[in-house]
């Protein structure tokens, strides 16, 4: 059967607007984090400490993290190394995310390392963490296909996923990065996760390149999958992904766990109010299906 509540992590601070070509200002940044605070979204990837060269959307995250300080939202940071460990540290954030993807071109083109010396990287960073007594999320990227290698095999996603798990982290978030996955196979791979890390939290990452997105939360929803990472507005894309575009729109995804009875945190019309705050801001124009019916109102 299907979950009787389901947490959504916005991440559309974060995967939303690093592809945006024009800054945002930081004041507008803050404020939609604060509107989607006061629609209900209880875990929130408000920013990453990244590289300001390679990703200069995230150049203001520390004042971004410095803002929101610990409350009952799990305010989530992105880091990729020790520098942005020690960054997210001084930011005073409790919630950590670090990032790798299962394909060695991806990572060599999204953080400059081979999957192997990426988790060289992240692993000393792990046991820092859990000093700091930090709740620890792993975004595991390209784990159905790489826009540069393709297909990817269930065993390498498995293999990395292990080494994560073992490591200790609270949470893995698995990610079908360029919108490539199908149903039958996020059926699949969710299962086996299941099965394989019943004590970590297994959250489910889908862009919407092709349309598929909702399809395949249903099929992870079948997986007993009850943890979705999307975008409100249906922002987003990893600008180190060939063809990467959009999360699946929180609105559209909120939409359709109420109308299955599935209860969530969420308000919808603060929700859909939160995403017209930002519209404005960003270069092209928003395409959910929730947010074009809100619109022509
Ligand atoms: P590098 O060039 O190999 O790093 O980049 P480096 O250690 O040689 O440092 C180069 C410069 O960057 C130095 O500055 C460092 O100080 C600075 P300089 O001396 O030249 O002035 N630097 C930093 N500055 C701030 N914060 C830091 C940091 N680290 C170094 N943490 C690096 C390696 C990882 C830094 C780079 O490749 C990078 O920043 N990549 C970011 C990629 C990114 O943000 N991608 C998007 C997020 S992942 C995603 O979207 C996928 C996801 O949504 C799931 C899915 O959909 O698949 C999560
Ligand atoms: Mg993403």
């Amino acid at each position: 059967g299907f979950p009787e509540k389901v947490t959504i992590i916005e991440v559309g601070p974060r995967d939303g607007l690093q592809n945006e070509k024009n800054f945002v200002p930081t004041e507008k940044k803050i404020n939609f984090i604060k509107k989607l605070k006061e629609a209900g979204l209880s875990e929130i990837e408000i920013t990453s400490f990244v590289s300001p060269k390679w990703v200069p959307q995230m150049k203001d995250a520390s004042t971004v993290a410095d803002t929101f300080q610990p409350d009952t939202c799990r305010n989530i940071v992105l880091v990729p190394n020790q520098k942005g460990l020690e960054k997210a540290l001084q930011a005073n954030c409790r919630s950590v995310a670090l990032f790798i993807g299962v394909s060695n071109t991806f990572n060599q083109k999204n953080i400059n390392k081979n999957t192997k010396e990426a988790v060289q990287t992240l692993l000393p960073l792990i046991q820092q963490l859990k000093q700091q007594e930090c709740f620890i999320r792993t975004c595991i990227s390209t784990a159905f296909y790489c826009p540069y290698e393709g297909k990817i095999h269930e065993r390498d996603v498995l293999a990395l996923c292990e080494s994560f798990v073992k490591a200790g982290v609270n949470e893995l978030s698995v990610a079908d990065t360029i919108g490539m996955a199908n149903p039958k196979d996020v059926f699949s791979l969710f299962s086996k996760l299941k099965q394989n890390f019943p004590h970590t939290l297994l959250a489910a990452h889908f862009h919407d390149t092709r349309g598929l997105a909702i399809a395949n939360i249903y099929a992870a929803l079948q997986a007993g999958i009850n943890r979705f990472d999307s975008s409100a507005g249906g922002l987003g894309g990893c600008p180190f992904a060939k063809g990467a575009t959009g999360n699946v729109a929180t609105e559209d995804l909120v939409f359709m766990l109420h109308e299955m009875d599935i209860s969530t945190s969420i308000n919808e019309e603060k929700l859909l109010e939160a995403v017209a705050f930002i519209a404005p801001h960003i270069s092209r124009p928003i395409e959910s299906k929730q947010y074009s019916l809100f619109a022509q109102r």
